[in-house]
């Protein structure tokens, strides 16, 4: 991605490969971050590949706390280490164990389907799990008429939109603080400026930026649609992380944040210094785990949601060496 690796860079790839890393990283991370990353992804997609760390001795997940959680139950007993233990996601917080408890209450026999930006406490009251890049196909792959969804109330309106399933909110409330600034005005006045450009909005944002988008996907869908589209010009509703890769990765196409101060500040405190200590010391502090009594029913849901097709394949970043 970038030209030349700095001293931390180069240290960091040398020590990966001395200690058998496997260094997974989200789409959202900082690109210093993405570039020493052996595979950039999604949720979807990083959810696969920590089920394929075979071989390695360790796994360092740069992301927010609840994929290295993933990762940690899909690892085959591999360590996973996370650079900054404090990552959390804020919309993991809409749902807790209770709730599920008591929409069931409310709903007797409907099916859960929780999204993976979710506590273990939460994941382990669920039936089913998914991420945005494989919501729609979990839900139509239940067979039920109707099944609670949550937490996220955008990425609900998405599914509700795309199946014939009544998709009712686990809580309406449910929100990613970085999508939720996206505006319909902002992506309509861009448009205008960019006739020629294709807008992609994540589907946690607002359901009137995803009237406007013509494409609204995960993080995964974007990098692949920007791959596969013979456009030249992109205008990406999400966190700027993706926009920076995608700039980076394809400096012959243009692409158009839809706002530039989306920043996701829990994505941002992985730091590579945090990831070299990894390396160099294997800090129990940065070690991640669910509990021992959750941990079956997480990985019987993950693994179940990671048979679904989903949008599509991975498509990793190259990095130069
Ligand atoms: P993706 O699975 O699309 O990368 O989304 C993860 C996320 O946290 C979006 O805010
Ligand atoms: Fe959570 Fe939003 Fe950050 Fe994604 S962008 S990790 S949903 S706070």
């Amino acid at each position: 991605m970038t030209s030349e690796m700095t001293d931390l860079q180069k240290r960091i790839m040398k020590l990966k490969n001395e200690r058998k890393a496997l260094i997974l990283a989200h789409n959202y991370q900082t690109l210093d971050i993405q570039e020493i990353a052996d595979f950039v992804g999604d949720s979807l997609q990083l959810a696969r590949k920590s089920a394929e760390g075979n071989g390695f001795d360790i796994i360092i997940f740069a992301g927010v706390r609840f994929m290295a959680e993933m990762a940690a139950v899909l690892a085959n007993e591999i360590p996973v280490y996370i650079p900054a233990p404090a990552a959390l996601c804020p919309l993991a917080a809409y749902v807790n164990a209770e709730t599920i408890r008591k929409v069931r209450r409310e709903h007797p026999g409907v099916p859960v389907v929780i999204y993976v930006n979710t506590t273990a406490d939460a994941k382990s009251e669920a039936d089913y799990i998914c991420t945005s890049g494989s919501a729609v196909e979990v839900v139509e792959s239940i067979g039920a008429d109707k099944v609670l969804f949550g937490p996220d109330a955008n990425l609900a309106e998405y599914v509700r939109r795309r199946t014939k399933v009544e998709v009712i909110d686990i809580t309406s409330k449910g929100h990613c603080y970085v999508h939720q600034q996206f505006d319909e005005a902002q992506i309509l006045l861009l448009k205008e400026e960019h006739p020629n450009a294709i807008a992609i909005a994540h589907p946690e944002c607002p359901p009137d930026v995803q009237d406007v988008a013509d494409i609204v996907g995960s993080t995964g869908m974007m990098a692949r649609t920007v791959v596969q589209s013979p456009h030249k010009k992109f205008i990406i509703a999400t966190e700027l992380g993706m926009v920076q890769q995608l700039q980076a990765c394809h400096p012959e196409k243009t692409i158009i944040p839809a706002y530039d101060h989306a920043v996701c500040r829990q994505m941002k405190k992985n730091k590579l210094e945090q990831i070299l200590e990894i390396l160099e010391n294997l800090p129990e502090a940065n070690l991640v785990s669910v509990p021992k009594d959750k941990e079956e029913h997480i990985r019987t849901i993950l693994e179940q949601m990671n048979r679904v097709k989903g949008q599509g394949p991975a498509v990793p970043v190259p990095v130069e060496s």
